[in-house]
């Protein structure tokens, strides 16, 4: 078993340096925006996560790689004491590169020690799993903020884009009878989340969802009816945020020469009308489905509607597009892409579950105390890895957050 779990740990541990490989040094430090953390911190913080939270309670006679990179890797666990601001992460030009890469190292040839141990500890074996989710979810994270930190820069990146274009399925919409279903992590088996244990049955009205999300051509046609410009399609903070923001359009998208670009991570190229839109705000999203008289959907219909008539996949980290795909081929009652490719806004509030428990000791922090004023997104994106993504997963962001693989699956009363 401890086998199984090198294996993985060792999987994991090499896509992060993957992901990064094609990165000049200097992508690798800045921070053009307080969301968006220097690939270099993720690899950074990643390691920390497995010497605070494992190491430092399982390993014999441990002691810090370096006290200062307990201080400086820390994200917001407040139980771990003081640790550096992070709006400033982009201020360290040291520790450097290499040193990170070193420190990287030295970790995980520590963990090989504590998990070539027999037998090894239940709980221990828990957080390393833990670790390996935590390290996947910062695999996106690094996706988003690579994107978005050389859409800052000039020149050619080195990120290839292998999209094979092709015609947007006809995007009708399946019905659902609804009535009483059971939401949440069932299988005990495989891991998830505290936020999504706590599995309880929720009563679903009868309702509609859309085949595909919604794609760039179709968010266009928003844009051209003047959608940024009338008030009556926005909530009032998303008014706001179109006010104050300028927003005319998702992000990272451009006129150029009077024709709509869109930036993907490889170079700036001609919108593809058929391809999902993608970047938009939680706001944007509801303003969208507000115009086409429709609404999204909560994260129990969008979880009933996966567990039940979910059909092929989208994009994943593991396909190295980048993008999400286009969604064409699929048989007529099934829902396309419902994984990967965008995440999907719901019009659910993050909140705890009936009967809530948040996770243990510092890890209570992971989850729990995010529980307020976020929206929930549901089914991965183009740069979650396949295997971090389930039907009962529950991702939150902001509703003004916007660098996110986000996107809009229309849904309808019936
Ligand atoms: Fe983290």
């Amino acid at each position: 078993l401890s086998v199984e779990i090198y294996d993985q740990f060792t999987q994991v541990r090499q896509l992060s340096e993957e992901i990064c490989q094609p990165l000049a040094t200097e992508d690798y430090v800045v921070q053009p925006d307080v969301d968006v953390s220097p690939p270099k911190w993720h690899l950074a913080h990643t390691t920390w996560f497995f010497e605070q939270i494992v190491l430092s309670a399982y390993e014999k006679n441990f002691r810090p790689y370096d006290p200062d990179y307990l201080f400086l890797f820390n994200s917001y666990y407040e139980s771990f004491g003081k640790r550096a601001a992070r709006a400033k992460r982009g201020f360290l030009s040291r520790p450097n590169v290499e040193q990170i890469y070193t420190y990287r190292k030295a970790i995980n040839e520590r963990m090989a020690t504590l998990l070539s141990r027999e037998p090894l500890p239940k709980e221990a074996r828990a957080l390393i799993e833990l670790g390996l989710q935590h390290e996947q979810q910062h695999q996106e994270l690094l996706g988003m903020d690579i994107k978005y930190i050389l859409s800052c820069t000039f020149g050619e990146t080195n990120y290839p884009s292998n999209i094979k274009p092709s015609v947007a399925l006809a995007n009708t919409m399946i019905e659902f009878a609804g009535g009483l279903t059971t939401i949440g992590a069932t299988d005990p088996t495989t891991f998830s989340y505290d936020n999504e244990s706590g599995a309880h049955q929720v009563y679903l009205q009868p309702f509609a969802l859309a085949r595909r999300c919604v794609t760039n051509g179709e968010y266009r046609a928003f844009i051209e009816d003047g959608g940024y410009q009338d008030f009556r399609h926005w909530l009032s903070d998303g008014w706001q945020q179109v006010q104050t923001q300028k927003w005319q359009a998702p992000l990272y998208w451009e006129k150029r020469d009077n024709e709509w670009c869109e930036f993907s991570v490889a170079d700036w190229q001609p919108l593809d009308p058929h391809q999902p839109v993608v970047h938009v705000s939680y706001h944007e999203a509801q303003a969208f489905a507000k115009w086409s008289a429709a609404r999204l959907a909560t994260e129990f219909e969008w979880e009933y509607a996966a567990k039940t008539q979910a059909s092929t996949d989208g994009a994943f980290l593991e396909d190295k597009v980048w993008q999400p795909e286009h969604c064409a081929a699929q048989k007529n009652d099934q829902l396309a892409a419902m994984f990967g490719n965008v995440w999907e806004w719901t019009q659910s509030a993050y909140l705890p579950y009936p009967r809530f428990r948040a996770a243990a000791d510092a890890l209570q922090e992971y989850n729990s105390k995010f529980m307020v004023n976020q929206m929930v997104l549901r089914g991965g994106c183009c740069a979650t890895p396949r295997k971090h993504i389930r039907a009962s997963y529950r991702n939150f962001f902001y509703p003004h957050q916007r660098w996110v693989f986000s996107g809009i699956r229309l849904a309808r009363d019936l």
